[in-house]
């Protein structure tokens, strides 16, 4: 097996840091023998899928994000809720990870083409890199070999860092899963692409703290614009939002411009700008967008070796254990 010297030092890394001797080796070449079709049936299913609906680039990028660090990557995010569980997928901030039918339909076809040897976990990773080239960003070989889980609760939801995190919380839990600070701030670029509901910032918009009815970090125009997407008597419905940056469906480093400019949508977002141990990442890819892109491949490498799962079962149905 030949493992790429990143990898060996992501696993000297993640051994060492978070002293998880039993992740798993995963390869980029995993399934070159047992299921060479795998990356192109993917490919294929989530074009169609955007062809149809663009909202999938978003949605498959985040999955990974959420799949990724509630257990490790092992498409805990995929199970359903049963009669005695809830599922991740019915936690809280589930308002928006949708599109599973996107990695059920590429399931599905697999299943055809190689039974029992893919797994969800990997298909996810595949999904989440194949949006982000097709909406301009970079590509990168994705790792593979994960195994998928059996269990799935809606109460670890609550792991997930929040939109009104500070930078010491986000820091903290990134770190939590072996992601450095720069790691933390390149994937928060995924903020890139998407769409956020009124309840993740409106709490920036309106009676933000003692002294300030609207955050202040925020630009005052931007906020203004805002409150008129979030009207108070009208902010739950399921369109009521906005796009994370002005570029909404291009994969770019808009992300990081409109941070500079005061117009980052989640407390989250804006505090990047704020603190001496971020503030110089977002200047870095506001003006480069190369390295954003460069970075941007290496921090999802690194997400996705995460908690994985060396044995375990390939699940057939994504949302069911075998
Ligand atoms: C740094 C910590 C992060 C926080 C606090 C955070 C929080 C959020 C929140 C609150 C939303 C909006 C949910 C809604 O109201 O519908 C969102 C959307 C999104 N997040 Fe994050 N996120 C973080 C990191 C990430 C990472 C690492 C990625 C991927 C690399 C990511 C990708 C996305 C995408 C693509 C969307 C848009 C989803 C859609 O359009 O349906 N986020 N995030
Ligand atoms: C999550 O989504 C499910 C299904 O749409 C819904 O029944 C449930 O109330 C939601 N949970 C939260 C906390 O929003
Ligand atoms: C979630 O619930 C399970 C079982 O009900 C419990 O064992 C676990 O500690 C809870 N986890 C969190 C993060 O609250
Ligand atoms: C960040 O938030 C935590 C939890 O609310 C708080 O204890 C801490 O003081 C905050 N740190 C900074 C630098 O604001
Ligand atoms: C603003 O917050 C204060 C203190 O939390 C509360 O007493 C007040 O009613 C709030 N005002 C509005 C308009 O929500």
């Amino acid at each position: 097996m030949a493992f790429s010297k990143r990898l060996v030092l992501a696993m000297i890394f993640t051994v060492f840091v978070i002293a998880k001797p039993s992740e798993a080796a995963l390869n980029a070449h995993y399934y070159d023998r047992s299921c060479p079709a795998a990356e192109k049936v993917i490919l294929e299913t989530v074009k169609k899928a955007i062809l149809h609906d663009p909202k999938v680039h978003a949605r498959l990028l985040r999955m990974f994000f959420h799949d990724c660090f509630i257990r490790g990557c092992d498409a805990s995010i995929l199970l359903d809720s049963t009669k005695s569980n809830q599922a991740e997928k019915d936690g809280p901030p589930n308002i928006s990870v949708r599109s599973f039918y996107v990695i059920d339909n590429a399931k599905t076809k697999l299943e055809k083409v190689c039974p029992r040897t893919v797994s969800c976990a990997d298909v996810i990773a595949i999904a989440a890199r194949d949006v982000v080239t097709l909406s301009g960003g970079p590509y990168w070989s994705v790792l593979k070999g994960r195994k998928d889980g059996r269990m799935s609760r809606a109460n670890e939801t609550i792991n997930l860092p929040g939109p009104t995190f500070n930078v010491s919380q986000l820091i903290q839990s990134f770190a939590a899963r072996g992601l450095s600070v720069k790691d933390m701030v390149t994937l928060s670029g995924g903020h890139t692409i998407g769409f956020s509901h009124c309840s993740s910032f409106e709490a920036r918009l309106h009676n933000f703290s003692k002294f300030h009815d609207i955050d202040p970090s925020m630009n005052f125009a931007f906020a203004q614009s805002l409150k008129k997407k979030c009207p108070i008597s009208n902010n739950r419905g399921k369109n009521a939002g906005t796009f994370l940056d002005s570029t909404t469906s291009v994969f770019d480093n808009d992300y990081y411009k409109q941070i500079l400019s005061r117009k980052g949508v989640f407390g989250s977002d804006q505090a990047l700008l704020g603190d001496y141990r971020t503030r110089w990442i977002v200047e870095t890819y506001a003006r480069d967008q190369k390295a954003f892109f460069r970075e941007f491949a290496t921090s999802m490498v690194k997400l996705g070796n995460f908690g994985v799962k060396e044995t375990g079962e390939v699940r057939v149905n994504p949302r069911f254990v075998n």
